[in-house]
């Protein structure tokens, strides 16, 4: 549906949102009428360059036409089915993950909180049948972002904000500890632990990435003490970051994995995918969902899988990445350019990420703010160097008036 089909102005759309919503975005001023590659076009045809990639998900560009195909060919066999049925989209997807990644087994979901939210269970079952009872504490990092949901929001380590406040209480047995920092985790962790829980680049928190020192010293620790490595790789999954998975750039394998974002191609899907270590401890009854592994969504994803590894995107994620992260340096007020492959931090030496956003998305460019002085760049994983320059060009114009 467009605006064209509906006979409403851009104001009358507005108006309906503001007496129908509730609102807890504050959204930019346009309508998102239609999605072509690597950019969204609005309601009077202006064409808005999308570095957000609708926050990381939109990695083969806008309607790509593969995913396209799959979705009209999937829904034109079965839209869903109950998962007391076997369907054809969800195992050839399980198996495609499966064996480009190096894992086991999966159990599909419908959001990156979920995925999480099923790890957090998975883990905590592992302890009570593997060690009793008490074995069901959880330690994740300051600063990550976990989920909305009640057990990915106590994951979340962000006291005192808004996305936390006013929910407690939370689930009992997660405790923070400070993200690259080994001894920290150490500290944190007592003989009721079953888990350590991260995302090897922090994403909402700033796109700090983990050092690789921190990460195969938490599978050593989590060997050691008979944890389990959690990995949320939601955000930095599927090419992101230079690599299918972004701990297969940093050598180091975790027990379970969640991802979901990028794997969608657009369409609401997660998954958490585990080590064969975890194959039994999910059994009849243990979890469950109506519309997880839905046949569209899966068809969806597997088409989008696809092409992300045949068209070798996360080459071009590298490759793109480095080309930009050296442009963004040269911008005016930059303190430091972070992140890894397509997952693009850029912090200031003044709090203007807000008005870099807004003012960006006038000039015709989408990207996101994640902390006061930090935006985040996080375009489809096939954007070509001229898109970068463009990106580059309307940055520099806009950060050059707030001097
Ligand atoms: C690392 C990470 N985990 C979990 C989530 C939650 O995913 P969703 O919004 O699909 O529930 C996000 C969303 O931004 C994320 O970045």
């Amino acid at each position: 549906m467009n605006i064209k089909d509906t006979q409403l102005t851009k104001d009358e759309i507005k108006d309906l949102y503001n007496t129908y919503f509730y609102e807890t975005f504050k959204r930019f001023d346009f309508i998102a009428n239609q999605g072509e590659g690597s950019y969204i076009i609005d309601e009077d045809g202006k064409e808005y360059l999308d570095f957000m990639a609708g926050i990381a998900v939109n990695s083969t560009g806008h309607c790509n036409k593969n995913v396209v195909d799959a979705m009209i060919a999937q829904c034109q066999s079965i839209i869903h089915a109950s998962n007391y049925c076997y369907t054809v989209p969800q195992v050839m997807l399980a198996k495609l993950i499966c064996d480009s990644i190096g894992m086991e087994k999966i159990y599909f979901q419908n959001s990156g909180a979920e995925a999480n939210e099923a790890m957090i269970k998975l883990a905590r079952k592992y302890g009570k049948d593997n060690f009793g009872p008490n074995r069901y504490k959880i330690v994740t990092a300051y600063n990550s972002f976990h989920g909305r949901t009640l057990a990915t929001l106590a994951a979340t380590g962000q006291p005192g904000t808004p996305i936390q406040n006013n929910y407690d209480p939370f689930i009992p047995g997660i405790t923070y500890a400070e993200f690259n920092n080994l001894e920290s985790f150490k500290a944190a962790c007592d003989e009721d632990t079953i888990a350590v829980m991260v995302e090897p680049v922090q994403g909402e928190g700033g796109v700090i990435p983990a050092t690789k020192e921190f990460l195969q010293g938490l599978r050593e620790l989590c060997d050691e003490k008979g944890m389990l490595l959690l990995f949320d790789e939601v955000q930095t999954g599927w090419g992101r970051t230079g690599h299918l998975m972004a701990y297969m750039g940093y050598d180091v394998k975790p027990d379970c994995v969640s991802m979901a974002k990028a794997m969608g191609g657009g369409m609401p899907i997660g998954a958490m995918c585990t080590s064969a270590k975890l194959a039994l401890t999910f059994g009849p009854g243990a979890h469950g969902s109506t519309y997880a592994g839905n046949p569209v969504c899966c068809a969806a994803s597997h088409a989008q899988i696809k092409e992300i590894i045949e068209k070798n995107l996360s080459d071009n994620s590298q490759v793109m990445g480095e080309y930009l992260r050296e442009k963004l340096a040269k911008l005016p007020l930059v303190k430091e350019v972070r992140g890894k492959g397509l997952m693009i931090g850029v912090e200031f030496t003044k709090d203007i990420s807000a008005d870099v956003k807004y003012n960006s998305s006038d000039e015709g460019l989408l990207i996101t703010a994640v902390r006061p002085s930090v935006i985040r760049l996080v375009p489809p994983l096939n954007v070509t160097k001229e898109e970068c320059d463009k990106a580059y060009d309307i940055l520099l114009n806009v950060v050059s008036k707030l001097v």
